[in-house]
């Protein structure tokens, strides 16, 4: 689709033609005590996974990616079914997040999941020196509509308020990693980034850095529609 006004209803859901097989790692070793601090794996983070599975052939065959990155990590499923679904062991795997409990549970899941994943506690990849080695970059971001100060208050304390906390559209976050985001991807590189209906106006925004996009997976939940999007330069 090559207009910036994503008409939800006339997406092609790749849903229609394939089902993802909803493969997802393990993370029964995340309790309820983790859940107070780092978000729970829920449809989003499903979502997700399941357009990199529909994904796959184009990430494989046509990318053939060395790093694949995750920003905003949070439990890890996201990377970590990824690396399971990839099966390559010449792949290095990273992952961010500001949340230091975010990052602790990231490392078990790619533990428990016989994962090697190198992570990192910072903002989005602030100070790692990847700039354009990135082939893959994940990102689901907070996007939840919520006053400046609640945003700012979120980023400072860097508990499970950052995992929903948006700022004014919902899209604050993102618009602030959009830059990084472009310089961090490498020529080939693609970026899978999860938007809801409501923040879809940031599409003409995310053109200017993203000439290339593909609308790939959509989803209805209650009150709630999310979209992945494969973002190239
Ligand atoms: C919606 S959660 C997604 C978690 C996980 N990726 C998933 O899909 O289940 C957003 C994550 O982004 C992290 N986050 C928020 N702001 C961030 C920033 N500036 N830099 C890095 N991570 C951030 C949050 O701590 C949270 O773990």
């Amino acid at each position: 689709m090559e207009s910036d006004k994503i008409t939800y209803h006339t997406l092609k859901t790749l849903y229609d033609d394939k089902s993802a097989s909803g493969f997802i790692c393990s993370f029964s070793h995340l309790k309820r005590a983790d859940y107070r601090h780092v978000y729970e794996p829920s449809e989003d983070s499903f979502l997700l996974i399941d357009a990199l599975q529909l994904d796959l052939p184009y990430i494989t065959d046509t990318i053939n990616p060395s790093t694949v990155v995750e920003v905003g990590v949070g439990s890890g499923v996201v990377i970590t079914s990824l690396a399971m679904l990839l099966k390559r062991d010449d792949v290095v795997y990273v992952a961010t997040d500001i949340n230091p409990k975010a990052i602790e549970a990231a490392e078990r899941t790619a533990e428990a999941n016989q994962i090697k994943l190198k992570t990192q506690e910072t903002t989005f990849c602030d100070g790692m020196g990847l700039e354009g080695k990135v082939d893959i970059l994940i990102f689901n971001p907070p996007y939840v509509v919520t006053p400046k100060e609640e945003l700012e208050m979120a980023q400072e304390k860097k508990d499970i308020e950052a995992s929903w906390a948006g700022g004014e559209n919902g899209i604050e976050v993102l618009m602030a990693f959009l830059e990084q985001a472009e310089a961090l991807l490498s020529e080939k590189g693609a970026f899978y980034l999860l938007l809801i209906e409501e923040n879809f106006g940031i599409v003409k925004i995310l053109r200017e850095h993203f000439p290339k996009i593909a609308y790939l997976v959509k989803r209805e939940c209650p009150g709630e529609r999310q979209i992945i999007l494969r973002l190239q330069k």
